[in-house]
């Protein structure tokens, strides 16, 4: 079957990255009408919109959509992130942000899987101004928070997953984190797994002190951000991060990275992440289609990164001085030695 993709290349490195991930999946085998969809910074400089309606219904087509990053701007009056923007309107209710060391030394190897809200909390953009003073407004309810704790657990008892722990601060934020908590608990009583609770600051501290224990945590969205850069730079770097945005019809895959405008159009940004986040599509719609033969290229592009990474080369931000392409082209010949042991 012809699979229809969304390709959001985005702004800063995300080109770059974004045709990495293409060439991957190309030189694996899978084959896929590409639909390019404008959105970004040089749209809106253009256009004076970030993202044009059209846009929507053209992913709306499509059966996934790979993304770059896109710019967001500081401040009153500047246009709504795009990336917010896609993310509500196609409800993906799911931010799945995986963590595995492979390469950073300073810590013993750890695996862990943040599950972000991805939809509502401090993102709906209700905020107001009055004067000396600004109101937002955090809303959460229990709907979206059923949903992603027991996305959650699903995952997590389908992966062989031990341990989920929800991340909140309910004890200053008696009604909204309470109500994300107890929703937790609630939910938890269906699934044969532990779970536990750790508060937010907590988490952060855990998380930089022994990030081994942990196994998937599930967050509201703001801690969620948060939790998940600090969880990038334990791994390493935020360029070697994919990430999923999943709804119940809709998913938009991407690497954690923003545009890092300083190194944009050199060549040189580590395509790793959006490598990843290509595996992760290709396991969605394994899923979504039961077709086997996407979750085994899948596999194979997720081994053939940890391959690469035990040869310690690497891109700049990392300390070495392999290229975008050279990077690429590594990971493209592994995984035609992988996929011989498939
Ligand atoms: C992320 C990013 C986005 C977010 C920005 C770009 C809107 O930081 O995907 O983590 O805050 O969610
Ligand atoms: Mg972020």
């Amino acid at each position: 079957m012809g699979y229809k993709i969304a390709l959001i290349r985005g702004d800063g490195v995300g080109p770059e990255v974004v045709s990495s991930a293409v060439q991957v999946l190309s030189e694996i085998g899978f084959y896929a009408d590409y639909v390019e969809i404008r959105a970004g910074l040089s749209l809106f400089k253009e256009m004076g919109k970030p993202l044009e309606e059209v846009e929507l219904s053209k992913i709306k087509e499509c059966d996934a959509a790979l993304k770059g990053p896109i710019a967001t701007l500081l401040g009153p009056g500047t246009y709504t992130s795009v990336n917010v923007l896609l993310r509500k309107y196609f409800n993906l209710y799911v931010n799945f942000r995986p963590f595995e060391n492979l390469v950073n030394e300073k810590y013993p190897y750890f695996n862990f899987i943040i599950f972000r809200e991805n939809t509502e909390e401090l993102y709906t953009g209700a905020e107001w101004n009055f004067g000396e003073a600004s109101v937002a407004l955090r809303v959460i309810t229990k709907k979206a928070t059923q949903k992603i704790v027991s996305y959650s657990f699903n995952y997590a008892l389908k992966n062989d997953r031990k341990r989920v722990t929800v991340v909140h601060k309910a004890n200053i934020l008696k009604e909204t984190d309470g109500l994300f908590r107890d929703t937790f608990f609630e939910e938890s009583k269906k699934y044969p797994l532990q779970a536990d609770e750790i508060i937010v600051d907590s988490a952060a501290y855990q998380l930089v002190k022994n990030p081994e224990q942990f196994d998937v945590l599930v967050t509201p969205n703001l801690y969620g951000d948060i939790l998940s850069d600090l969880a990038a730079g334990l791994v390493g770097s935020l360029g070697l991060c994919g990430s999923a945005n999943i709804g119940d019809k809709y998913a938009i895959f991407e690497p954690v990275h923003g545009v890092a405008w300083d190194i944009a159009g050199k060549g040189i940004a580590n395509p790793i992440g959006a490598i990843l986040s290509s595996s992760y599509l290709l396991d969605w719609l394994s899923e979504k289609h039961n077709d086997k033969r996407l979750a085994k290229y899948s596999k194979v592009i997720s081994l053939a990164v940890k391959n690469v990474l035990k040869l310690k080369k690497f891109t700049k931000e990392l300390g070495g001085n392999l290229t975008t392409e050279d990077l690429t082209k590594l990971i493209i010949t592994e995984t035609k030695k992988v996929e011989a042991i498939f």
